[in-house]
């Protein structure tokens, strides 16, 4: 397929084969912990929409979906550890058994404020699902409960990761150069 932005990719870290494959698999685990259950898939935007939308149809369990959308980056490259809600819940989730779907699971501090503030509002239990975890940089003790990869201290974009709003769509995971994102 053609792109615009190949040449800022550096390497591919993740194929799209490889993550179709794991997608796949992490949709079974979940159909087998959560048949009967109902689970609520909860997305945290933006990061999570495109492997939200392969997770969901790879895990043919009866469920619905729901987004909560948090901004802690501020368009750099390192969390500024303070996570605000940008569009809350659009739903009672008192007595739900979640199935949070993340992106990437980085210092920690944005899923263990969502794992407060939805047990909170009363979540009867909490599945953390992430594709990425990249555990040299966590400071909060927070783990997954599924992760579909690790990947080293490389700050990727891709299948819905994002620099600046921009990659992505980008259908694998790959690590920018960094003259894309030099002097920020
Ligand atoms: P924390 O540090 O709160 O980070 O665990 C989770 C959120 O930060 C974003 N994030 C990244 N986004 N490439 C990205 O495009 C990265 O390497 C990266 N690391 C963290 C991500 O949105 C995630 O939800
Ligand atoms: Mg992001």
């Amino acid at each position: 397929m053609r792109s615009e932005m190949e040449n800022d990719i550096l390497k591919v870290l993740v194929t799209e084969e490889e993550l179709k494959t794991r997608v796949d698999q992490l949709g079974e685990i979940l159909f087998e912990k959560f048949q009967g259950k109902n689970p609520l898939f909860l997305g945290v935007l933006k990061g999570s929409f495109v492997f939200m939308a392969d997770l969901v149809r790879a895990c043919q369990v009866k469920s619905d979906v729901e987004f909560i959308a948090v901004s802690s980056y501020q368009n750099a490259t390192v969390s500024s550890g303070r996570v605000q809600i940008t569009r809350d819940l659009q739903q009672d989730i008192t007595g739900r058994h979640l199935i949070i779907v993340e992106d990437i699971l980085d210092s920690g501090n944005t899923l263990a404020f969502l794992k407060e503030y939805f047990l909170a509002k009363g979540a009867s239990s909490i599945t953390l699902v992430t594709l990425l975890d990249k555990p040299s940089r966590r400071t909060k003790h927070i783990t997954a409960d599924l992760a579909g990869f690790t990947v080293p201290d490389e700050f990727v974009v891709g299948y819905g990761l994002d620099y600046a709003q921009q990659y992505r769509n980008i259908p694998y995971i790959g690590v920018l150069k960094p003259e894309v994102y030099a002097g920020n």
